[in-house]
């Protein structure tokens, strides 16, 4: 399949024109990868069945895993939802456009095809511009994954969506304004008390700042997942976020983390490996052996948030064996830093 790949300017009418090309492909069944707020998104017509099934063709993703509805117009959460929640108003209000998804029961409209079978429905109403005049232009709901092929760290720049998704779509919209970094915050309104299913940049204390109680998954609420829990949201179940080398997390007092890494970094290269280092700002200059890359600063963990996958990506194409990377606090959005951070480690934690 030849992609086409459009590049987003500062030419309001070239843009205009990747918007309707788009649009065009959208609601003829084809499929566009395009940015978001948070990572890539890989878009078809939620309604066209055929047009999901090409997205699960191909992410090469597990069809029993739900996709996202991305829609432009806050009214249109009742075209989706038969049951909007006075939680769903309230939250829709506070935070959209915006890294939020909320899980509500479906219209029977809705195909079970982008649910998994399940009788709720995920919708966002993303705040990037180019993803927000792409849905418009349109004019269908956009179902959504993020653009990466299944299994991969998401895609933050146009750079990982052409080299997960050249010859797999119709068109990737390139524009490197994805901000965020994680995918959004999801929380799950159609069950009696709302429930936090995937950690992002809206916090649990921001949601129950506007809610009061919020649950939090027992599948993602620690390091360790335990025995017999399983996340309800499908996707939270698989290896997700991984890069081909072994990745694991050093925890610690800071000068202890420096110094194990270090330890380990030495062993790997003596073992013979390629070793890489996500190193921060504050720690930089601290490792003298390996690649080592800065993923951001302790002190902002939205820098963090920004570079993960870039960095973890990039180690990929170095062909590294092993990755040690620094823990980060979970304030903000640290939670969801350590959240993809842990996946990606398959939980290999060290303590310094
Ligand atoms: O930021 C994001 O959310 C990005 C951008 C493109 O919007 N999208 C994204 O989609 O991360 P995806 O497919 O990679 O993750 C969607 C997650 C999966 O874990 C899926 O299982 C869960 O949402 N999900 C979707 N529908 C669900 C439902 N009805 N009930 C529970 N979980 C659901
Ligand atoms: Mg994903």
């Amino acid at each position: 399949m030849n992609t086409i790949i459009a590049q987003i300017t500062q030419d309001p009418l070239e843009n205009e024109k990747i918007f309707a090309q788009a649009g065009e492909i959208l609601r003829a069944g084809g499929l566009v990868a395009f940015p978001t707020e948070t990572v890539y998104g890989l878009g078809g017509d939620a309604f066209d069945e055929d047009a999901a099934r090409k997205i699960y063709a191909a992410k090469g993703r597990p069809s029993d895993n739900p996709l996202i509805v991305h829609i432009a117009d806050k009214a249109d959460l009742y075209k989706l939802s038969r049951e909007v929640t006075k939680e769903a108003e309230l939250l829709s209000e506070k935070f959209w456009p915006g890294p939020l998804t909320m899980i509500l029961k479906k219209q029977p409209s809705v195909p079970s095809t982008i649910t998994g079978g399940l009788d709720t429905v995920a919708i966002r109403m993303p705040v990037h511009k180019t993803a927000m005049e792409m849905i418009k232009a349109s004019g269908v709901y956009v179902a959504a994954p993020s653009a990466n092929l299944s299994g991969k760290p998401s895609p933050t720049r146009a750079s990982h969506c052409i080299h997960d998704l050249k010859g797999r779509v119709d068109m990737i919209i390139a524009d490197d304004t994805v901000d965020i970094g994680v995918e959004s915050t999801i929380i799950d309104l159609s069950s009696e008390v709302p429930t936090l299913l995937r950690p992002g940049y809206i916090t649990l204390e921001q949601l129950q700042e506007v809610l009061g109680h919020v649950e939090v998954d027992p599948a993602i609420k620690g390091a360790v997942v335990p025995d017999g829990v399983v996340p309800k949201a499908p996707g939270m179940k698989y290896k997700h976020y991984a890069p081909d080398a072994s990745l694991s997390i050093v925890e610690g007092e800071p000068d202890a983390v420096v110094a194990k890494i270090n330890e380990l970094v030495a062993e790997g290269m003596k073992a013979g490996k390629k070793v890489g280092v996500m190193a921060t700002e504050e720690t930089k200059g601290r490792y003298p052996e390996g690649i080592v890359r800065i993923v951001g600063s302790h002190k902002d963990e939205a820098t963090v948030a920004h570079n993960l996958f870039a960095v973890l990506r990039e180690f990929d194409e170095l062909k590294v064996d092993l990755i040690y990377s620094e823990g980060f606090s979970t304030e903000a959005v640290g939670t969801a830093v350590m959240n993809r951070l842990i996946k990606a480690a398959g939980h290999t934690i060290i303590m310094a």
